[in-house]
């Protein structure tokens, strides 16, 4: 167990002040054996939690901003990068779905998805329920949808705390569809084939799941293709692949259980 001393220590910094307990403490262990002094560990810690937390996110986001919902979706890497795609890529997964349908699309380690809700077609009755670590994006989402009077609720919680991510997902009724976008890296570093086990949890639950990931590594110039054939191939031979299709640099798999 982690010093309460410790967490409190890495919250005092602003980009950690609101992350799910949890999370700081999966970190923290990642480090914990080592031989090294506990400032290193807190540092090492600090340095893991930006790299998935804060990395690939505007500052500007971290307190409250009422600004357009284009304007939130270009100050995350991965809003950014599917801003131009949005469009295509609800049609494409919403197609085979009936208009009078009840959908509950359930966004896992969303980030600010939330803000592309007006991408999703209007002819569609779709719930939006997100989950993610960092509160203040939580928090920026769900003042969004207020003002907006959508229907979406963003959870504040960690995907390692399951039981409750899978009560809220069990309250829901009708189509149930998860994302899991460009957010495997960060599980599998802090805790080795939990993609896997999420997926067997959730799929169970729901009817669809939609993984992406990106093509080229994150960061600029040194650009290269990322081999993910791990994830295709352990989805291929546990599930029936719906659809595999690229828009920019983000591959979408979708994939349901066996019937
Ligand atoms: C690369 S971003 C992708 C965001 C979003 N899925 C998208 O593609 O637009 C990863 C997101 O997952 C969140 N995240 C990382 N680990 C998480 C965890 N264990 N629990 C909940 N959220 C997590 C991060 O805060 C970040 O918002």
């Amino acid at each position: 167990m982690m010093d309460k001393s410790l967490i409190k220590k890495i919250k005092s910094k602003r980009e950690f002040s609101e992350l799910r307990e949890i999370d700081i403490e999966k970190n923290f262990e990642l480090f914990s054996k080592k031989q090294i002094s506990e400032e290193e560990k807190i540092s090492l810690t600090k340095e893991q939690l930006r790299k998935l937390f804060s990395a690939f996110l505007s500052k500007k986001l971290l307190s409250l901003k009422n600004k357009p919902y284009e304007w939130i979706l270009r100050k995350h890497i991965s809003t950014r990068e599917r801003l131009p795609y949005y469009d295509c890529l609800y049609k494409k997964l919403f197609l085979n779905t009936k208009d009078n349908e009840n959908l509950t699309v359930f966004d896992l380690g969303a980030g600010i998805n939330g803000f592309s809700y007006n991408f999703f077609p209007k002819n569609k009755k779709i719930e939006y329920i997100c989950f993610e670590s960092v509160g203040q994006l939580v928090d920026l989402t769900n003042y969004f949808f207020k003002k907006n009077n959508i229907n979406g609720k963003c959870f504040h919680l960690s995907l390692f705390e399951l039981e409750e991510i899978k009560k809220i997902i069990k309250e829901k009724k009708g189509k149930k569809i998860v994302f899991l976008f460009k957010i495997i890296d960060a599980l599998e570093s802090v805790e080795l084939d939990y993609s896997k086990k999420l997926i067997f949890e959730l799929m169970p639950l729901i009817d669809e799941i939609v993984l992406s990931f990106s093509t080229k590594s994150l960061g600029g110039k040194n650009k290269f293709k990322v081999d993910r054939r791990w994830i295709l191939n352990f989805i291929k031979e546990n599930f029936d692949v719906l659809e595999e299709f690229e828009f920019g640099n983000e591959k979408y798999i979708v994939f349901k259980s066996h019937n």
